[in-house]
């Protein structure tokens, strides 16, 4: 049987770990080859360690044991130089490119410092440009764009007030919603399509560390993973603390596939209903 992305190509940011390499891993279960790219240092600013060379190695196992090639190369969202190398040598080996899911992010949240500040800004936001930037030049009509965004692009002061990290993280959010919207309306006589989501919390190191068990459980002493679930649960309508990476990249795999073929500028929210009470946006009165 045909998967849904099979004969494609994806490129994915930040696939090292997280959403990413659950992003490479659904599309490859589906029949996609994936070009995969992550940082694998640290960022100062960030309150957790980034993924390691061998967590990139655990993706390739994982896509390679599906069946399905894999392009996996260092390489830093901030420097476009490199991941146009890295595109440029994976569309050399895997033919093609169709798909590109732009998602590496940090989270500076508690770095009250301009560097915290930029940091985000520019993995989060002008790490987006450059890894569209890089992969604009191989698509052709049919291909998909899909931008990570959050939830914290679209409830003001959700991130903001922890800081100029926090400031950061929603500042670069909501221009990364902006320009996925305005970069579908430039490429649609192309059919080129480019859509944003919007996850709430979700189970990866970014929420599942330290740092975050203090900031959600302040009253516990020493708080750990399971301190956090239950002030996480509190925050949803649904009763869900956080989503799974899985259940991102099925959203990823729609915006991927060719069954939303005619889907574009959407600022798609898998957000367990956390917007249901702030906003009526886009909802005929
Ligand atoms: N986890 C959440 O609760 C949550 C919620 C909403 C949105 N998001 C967004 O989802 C995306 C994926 O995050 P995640 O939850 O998988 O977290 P994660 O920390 O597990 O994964 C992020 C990946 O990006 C990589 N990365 C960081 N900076 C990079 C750079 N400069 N160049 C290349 N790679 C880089 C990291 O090494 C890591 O592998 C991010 O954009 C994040 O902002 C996360």
């Amino acid at each position: 049987m045909s998967g849904r992305t099979e004969g494609k190509v994806a490129f994915i940011t930040g696939a090292a770990r997280g959403q990413g390499r659950s992003h490479a891993v659904r599309l490859a279960e589906e029949g996609a080859d994936i070009i995969a790219v992550d940082l694998l240092e640290d960022i100062e600013t960030a309150p957790y360690s980034m993924a390691t060379s061998e967590d990139l190695d655990e993706t390739v196992r994982q896509v390679k044991a599906l069946g399905r090639r894999i392009v996996a190369r260092q390489a830093d969202v901030r420097e476009l130089s490199q991941l146009k190398k890295a595109l440029d040598e994976g569309v050399t080996e895997l033919g093609k490119l169709d798909v590109v899911v732009a998602q590496a992010g940090i989270l500076t949240m508690g770095s009250n410092t301009p560097e915290a500040f930029i940091d985000v800004v520019q993995v989060n936001l002008f790490g987006v440009v450059n890894a569209v930037t890089a992969a604009v030049p191989y698509l052709d009509r049919g291909a998909s764009i899909i931008l990570t965004g959050s939830t914290a692009a679209l409830i003001r002061g959700s991130v903001d007030i922890t800081g100029a990290g926090g400031l950061g993280y929603a500042h670069a959010k909501r221009h990364v919603a902006r320009f996925g919207h305005d970069l579908a309306r430039v490429y649609a006589d192309r059919q080129i399509r480019v859509n944003v989501i919007h996850p709430t919390n979700v189970d990866t190191t970014m929420m599942d560390n330290e740092f975050m068990y203090n900031a959600f459980r302040p009253d516990v002493e020493n708080p750990n993973r399971e301190d956090m679930i239950p002030a996480l649960t509190a925050k949803s309508p649904m009763g869900v603390p956080w989503l799974s990476p899985r259940d991102v990249s099925e959203a990823v795999l729609y915006l991927a596939s060719d069954e939303s073929k005619w889907v574009t500028g959407q600022q798609l929210k898998l957000d367990g209903g956390q917007l249901l009470a702030d906003t009526n946006a886009g909802v005929p009165a």
